[in-house]
């Protein structure tokens, strides 16, 4: 069994990403599978636009990653691009490919629906995502619930190749990791980073006080007692909190005669030793860009000999071999 993820480098992690997604993906280094996680750089070209952006990006994913656990040992870590492979299975994968398979995927679409102008890398981002998948021979893919279209697509392209050439390819499953629930952000939407309402995990102590302290809070007295269910303060500092700690706050909302002010600083302090040990791993690791880079090369090799075969095998069952 091969599990298999890939994660976009286009921006520091934020607490969003952390819990809905990250930390699921590395719990599940520890499973009898074999892992391979990728840092999806060329799917991030399709956004990224300027090389500097790019390649600090990419080595700050890979070593936030591993700061926050990821274990070289027992999970392969890579760069997307470092297996050209891909890039070549992608393209066989496009001429057995429906358009109108394409035209249903919603990056594509919503931006069509914007009446903006796409290029075909947008258009095409399901295929190479196959690509990704199929190229390994992945068995299982967890992914955030906003990826299970491309998860479905995957598996049509694989069947619609299957269909032509034979069993060629292991049919992939995806499923949502758990826990998907979305972090809320400062304002009590989703956070994202296109929303200006993220936390990122490794953010300046200093800039994550002034953010936490910062949450948007209702204006309502403070005698009067408050449903801590749907509120977004309440739902960040569970994220943190030990069930005890839980308890005692939902207690509190429901009594009243409380101020917001002392909870926020409580989630400050709460957030800062969550992520004390992976902060002081991060800071010894971008120390050390080179040791990061030695991981992913290795990673890449592994990935690579798999992809290799894999290809090859595609290869000669379409007559390129
Ligand atoms: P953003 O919305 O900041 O652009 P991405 O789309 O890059 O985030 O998210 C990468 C993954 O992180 C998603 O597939 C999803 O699983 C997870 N994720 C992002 N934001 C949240 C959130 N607010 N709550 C839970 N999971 C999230
Ligand atoms: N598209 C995914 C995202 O934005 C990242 C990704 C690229 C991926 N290729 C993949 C995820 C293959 C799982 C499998 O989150």
């Amino acid at each position: 069994m091969r599990i298999l993820s890939g994660i976009q480098p286009t921006g520091r992690f934020h607490w969003g990403n952390y819990f809905g997604a990250i930390q699921q993906y590395i719990a599940l280094q520890n499973g009898k599978e074999t892992a391979f996680y990728f840092i999806a750089n060329l799917h991030a070209l399709t956004t990224v636009r300027n090389k500097a952006v790019l390649a600090q990006n990419t080595l700050d994913a890979a070593t936030d990653l591993l700061a926050l656990g990821l274990d070289p040992e027992k999970a392969t870590l890579f760069v997307q691009s470092d297996v050209p492979e891909v890039s070549q299975l992608c393209w066989i994968l496009m001429t057995t490919t429906s358009m109108g398979l394409l035209e249903r995927c919603h990056a594509y679409k919503d931006k069509k629906a914007k009446g903006l102008t796409s290029d075909a890398g947008l258009f095409v981002y399901p295929v190479l995502m196959a690509a990704d998948i199929l190229l390994y021979d992945s068995d299982s893919v967890p992914v955030g619930a906003d990826q299970v279209q491309h998860i479905e697509v995957a598996r049509d392209i694989a069947g619609s190749f299957n269909h032509s050439f034979g069993e060629v390819f292991v049919m992939p499953k995806g499923y949502i990791v758990e826990d998907t629930a979305k972090v809320p952000g400062l304002d009590g939407g989703k956070m994202s980073k296109s929303y200006g309402n993220a936390v990122e995990v490794f953010e300046d102590l200093k800039v994550q006080k002034k953010k936490i302290m910062g949450i948007v809070t209702d204006s309502r007295p403070m005698e009067e007692p408050k449903d801590p269910k749907g509120d977004h303060l309440f739902e960040l500092y569970s994220l943190f909190a030990s069930k005890e700690q839980i308890a005692a706050l939902d207690a509190t909302y429901r009594k009243g005669g409380f101020g917001y002010g002392g909870i926020k600083k409580e989630l400050v302090a709460l957030a800062e030793n969550y992520f004390a040990e992976a902060r002081a791993k991060r800071e010894e690791l971008a120390a050390k860009p080179a040791l990061v880079r030695e991981v992913l090369a290795a990673g890449a090799a592994t990935a690579r000999k798999k992809g290799t075969e894999v290809l090859r095998r595609v290869q000669e069952a379409c007559g390129l071999k």
